[in-house]
């Protein structure tokens, strides 16, 4: 057939094959090349969040950072596994976006994308932003299986990431401890010689997650948590371990976004609503569906996803003990305490932030822990009711901050040394005090002291929070209240100089980040507003990328040389 009518003239095919190409190939110009002829495709260029000297938190220009072979590896496994069918990578400036996931995209978190991840298929939530929003425990739990953490998840599990499950006995070792007993599979796990120990606890069905391998198993249930004979052991995988370490990575080019994060913060206290059986029936509804997970049907803190739990446990409510109060040391915590933890989630441990569950529901689940939880039922015809027997005494008062200051910083050092904090913190706070080994917490299963060079704090990033830690100390573990022995004023200068230990580090990996002196110094000024992305702290020489010894990178440049490319050089 000849695109020629018998007339001479071109047929209405003929044009429309070549309307067809056209538009064509104007789409694959438009999507595929123009977007790399765009400088701001090129950049690698990030605003984030950085801590200052001064224990401030403001934004910076600063550039992204490639991923590392292990959550590259990552990156394939969540390729191959079609997480990106259900998930996309982008937060749009639209539709409160950013109230539900933190800042927006910036093109500069991609450079080192390709081929990107985008997406366009929202069934799961966005994970741009998903970096430690949870814990690894969190993950792990949730990829062998979505409904423990939420019933209605048509997420698939991933259970295959896990190594093989099987059964092992449990048995009673020479010192009396209960022990695994010592067969060729479970020796791939342990080293039954080992002095070193690994604390494990299995949930109710007898899942027991292996955090580690190559320790001596002890298993702890000081709580009664398992009765059973047998446990079904897993532990992780190369794959896994790479899986969770990508989704660690995403978003974590933007600093610590987080402890600025206007939604997850919440000061209220004094917060109370009287009890009422219709708010406590729907804090029911709401437990079992969002709660129970980890905290367990009786409130035990050993449900179905405590199993992957074995550092941080899930809080037994049912001892009515509670860490994070602006109550007195000894008393319970009231309403407020306990909306601003479940809004705000424990940092740093599987438990989440809730702040985009309704309030209501936040408020009506406080009274289902309050009121039916949290109570000793040991004499089944007795219960003793902590909320009720003992009501939580008045919050303290937390005056304005002082302005921070070098001065106030050092004098925080030296309260810091007076008051031995590194008796348990350690000299350079990273935990590793000479009292540190061996601590325990009122439940029974061992803590040891915050690493407080990391910036993570599971009761909340502010000066208000770390003064609110040190003053009324946190309830069941061996952190104690230093309202009698500090004075307010040292305090204060101690929560600046515990905010300045985690000063220009990376919230991820806890590295310091590589910035010069005098662009530190210009930060640390007190002065400098820096409070929003737009706002961000330029350094002076960051508006002349790619001059010699200043290498900047774009888009696919990453992946050109990854695989052996050679890529034009004209910038
Ligand atoms: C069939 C669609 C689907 C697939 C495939 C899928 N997910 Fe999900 N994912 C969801 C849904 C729906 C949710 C929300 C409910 C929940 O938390 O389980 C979710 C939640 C998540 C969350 C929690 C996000 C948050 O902020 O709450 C993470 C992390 C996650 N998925 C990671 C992955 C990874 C990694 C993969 C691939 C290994 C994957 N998902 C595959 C549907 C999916
Ligand atoms: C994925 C597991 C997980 C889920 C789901 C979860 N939690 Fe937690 N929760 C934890 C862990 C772990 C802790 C202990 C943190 C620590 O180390 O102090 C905790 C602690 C708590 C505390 C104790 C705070 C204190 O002051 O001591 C409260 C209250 C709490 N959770 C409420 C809730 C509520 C309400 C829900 C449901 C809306 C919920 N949790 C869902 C894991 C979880
Ligand atoms: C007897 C040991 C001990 C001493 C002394 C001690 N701490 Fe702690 N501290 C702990 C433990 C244990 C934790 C971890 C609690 C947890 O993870 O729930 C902790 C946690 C913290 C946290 C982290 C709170 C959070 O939100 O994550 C801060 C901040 C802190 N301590 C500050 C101090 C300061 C400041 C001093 C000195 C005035 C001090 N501590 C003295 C044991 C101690």
């Amino acid at each position: 057939m000849t695109p020629r009518r018998p007339d001479g003239r071109y047929g209405l095919r003929f044009y429309a094959l070549i309307a067809g190409f056209g538009c064509l190939s104007l789409a694959a110009f438009v999507q595929g090349v123009l977007p790399m002829l765009e400088p701001q495709s090129r950049t690698d260029k990030v605003t984030q969040v950085v801590r200052t000297d001064l224990g401030e938190l403001k934004w910076m220009e600063a550039r992204a950072t490639d991923y590392t072979p292990l959550q590259l590896r990552g990156r394939e496994v969540y390729t191959r596994e079609g997480c990106w069918y259900c998930h996309s990578q982008f937060v749009r400036p639209v539709t409160g976006e950013t109230r539900r996931w933190g800042p927006v995209a910036q093109a500069g978190e991609y450079a080192f994308d390709l081929p990107h991840l985008f997406s366009t298929r929202r069934i799961g939530p966005d994970l741009s932003r998903v970096g430690l929003k949870f814990s690894d425990a969190w993950h792990l739990a949730h990829f062998w299986d979505p409904r423990m953490l939420s019933p209605d998840s048509i997420m698939p599990r991933f259970s295959a990431l896990f190594s093989e499950p099987h059964t092992a006995r449990l048995v009673t070792d020479q010192q009396g401890r209960r022990t695994i007993e010592n067969t060729p599979e479970t020796r791939r796990l342990f080293d039954f010689a080992s002095t070193q120990t690994i604390t494990l606890t299995p949930n109710q069905a007898g899942l027991l997650y292996v955090p580690e391998r190559g320790k001596y198993p002890v298993i702890l249930t000081p709580n009664k948590e398992f009765t059973g004979e047998t446990v079904i052991l897993i532990a992780d995988t190369e794959d896994l371990r790479a899986l969770v370490a990508y989704l660690q990575k995403l978003g974590t080019n933007r600093g610590k976004w987080r402890d600025r994060f206007e939604p997850q913060q919440m000061e209220a206290s004094q917060t109370s609503i009287p009890r009422s059986e219709e708010w406590i029936a729907h804090g029911k509804n709401v437990y079992e569906r969002r709660c129970l997970g980890c905290h367990g049907v009786k409130g035990d803190g050993n449900g179905p996803a405590a199993a992957f739990m074995q550092k941080d446990r899930p809080r037994n409510f049912t001892l009515g003990v509670f860490k994070f109060r602006l109550t007195p040391s000894g008393s319970m915590p009231d309403d407020g305490d306990l909306l601003r933890t479940i809004t705000r989630g424990v940092r740093g441990t599987a438990m989440p932030s809730w702040h985009e569950l309704p309030e209501k529901d936040r408020l009506a689940v406080i009274q289902y822990i309050k009121y039916v939880l949290a109570a000793d039922r040991s004499k089944p015809d007795k219960p003793y009711f902590y909320f009720l027997e003992e009501p939580p005494l008045a919050p303290i008062f937390i005056g304005v901050p002082p302005k921070p200051s070098a001065e106030l910083i050092q004098r925080g050092k030296q309260a810091w040394d007076r008051a031995k904090c590194w008796e348990c913190h350690g000299r350079t706070g990273k935990g590793d005090g000479e009292k540190a080994a061996g601590l325990e917490d009122d439940f029974g299963f061992p803590i040891p002291p915050a690493n407080l060079t990391t910036g993570q704090f599971k009761s909340g990033a502010s000066v208000k929070d770390i003064f609110r830690t040190m003053s009324t100390g946190l309830s069941g573990t061996p952190m104690p209240s230093f309202s009698d022995t500090v004075s307010e004023d040292d305090r204060w200068a101690l929560a600046y100089f515990v905010l300045s230990l985690s000063a220009y580090t990376d919230p991820l990996t806890g590295q310091p980040l590589p910035i010069p002196p005098e662009q530190k110094a210009a930060l640390n000024d007190p002065d400098l507003r820096a409070d929003e992305s737009r706002q961000a702290y330029r350094p002076p020489e960051a508006d002349q990328p790619g001059q010699p010894g200043q290498p900047s990178t774009y888009a696919g440049e990453a992946w050109a040389r990854r695989h052996g490319f050679a890529f034009a050089d004209e910038r």
